[in-house]
């Protein structure tokens, strides 16, 4: 039996003291689970994936992810799970100033590891996501599909437990949608990293054995 990594139990997510966003929420992800996150535009969607990297606080019930207890949490308990996770943005958030291999490299080297494996990492990453070539370019030179390579490869420079993406081929073509959604299903076949990644829509071939979550009127409906 896997153990959950995301437990959630009688969730309550909301903007101050607005009304409630999601009401009641249980459900769980499983350890290397690729689970989906739907609902139409304004469900929820990114506020449940919000809260669940520790970017919204909880209005009440139980959430925990990666055994970080997120009711009430401290910065400090934020900051430790942030080390465990990768997120991927739409918009990639690449930093415009950096080339390819700084934006990927430079967030290892912050967290202290050594300059050469760093650098030997960032290649590696530059491999998998085939944008050796591309090292020396910057953000702006490359295509929005290249971009969501490097914001991949960025996130999973720190070897998270788990990523998460918020529409990450929203901006997308369908040729680099394609290629994104390839990338994600190796990640977490091959290097047993968990996915849970916001969608407006499924990926037309869903190839990989997968968890959907779909919310409705505040209510997250898990579909079997
Ligand atoms: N920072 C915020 N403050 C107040 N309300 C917000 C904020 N962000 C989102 N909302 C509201 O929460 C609801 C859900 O938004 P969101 O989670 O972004 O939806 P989705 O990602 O499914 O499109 C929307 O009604 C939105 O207006
Ligand atoms: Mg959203």
């Amino acid at each position: 039996m896997k153990s959950s990594i995301i437990a959630a139990l009688n969730l309550n997510l909301g903007y101050n003291k607005d009304p409630l966003i999601i009401k009641n929420a249980s459900f769980q992800v499983k350890e290397n689970d690729f689970a989906f996150i739907t609902g139409v535009s304004g469900s929820g969607k990114s506020t449940l994936l919000r809260s669940m990297y520790g970017n919204l606080p909880i209005r009440d019930g139980h959430l925990s992810v990666c055994g970080f207890n997120l009711l009430n949490a401290p910065k400090s308990s934020i900051r430790k799970l942030r080390r465990q996770i990768g997120i991927v943005f739409q918009d990639y958030k690449l930093i415009k100033e950096w080339n390819i291999e700084r934006n990927i490299m430079f967030p290892m080297v912050i967290s202290g590891f050594p300059k050469n494996s760093c650098k030997i990492k960032t290649e590696r990453l530059l491999r998998h996501i085939r944008l050796e070539h591309k090292a020396k370019k910057y953000p702006l030179e490359l295509s929005g599909g290249e971009q969501q390579r490097v914001a991949l490869a960025r996130a999973l420079a720190g070897n998270p437990k788990i990523i998460f993406a918020d529409e990450p081929t929203g901006n997308l073509d369908d040729y680099s949608s394609d290629l994104i959604w390839s990338l994600l299903k190796g990640v977490n076949e091959q290097l047993k990293i968990t996915i849970v990644v916001v969608t407006h829509r499924m990926p037309d071939k869903i190839s990989m054995h997968h968890k959907h979550l779909y919310i409705e009127n505040g209510v997250v409906h898990e579909m079997v």
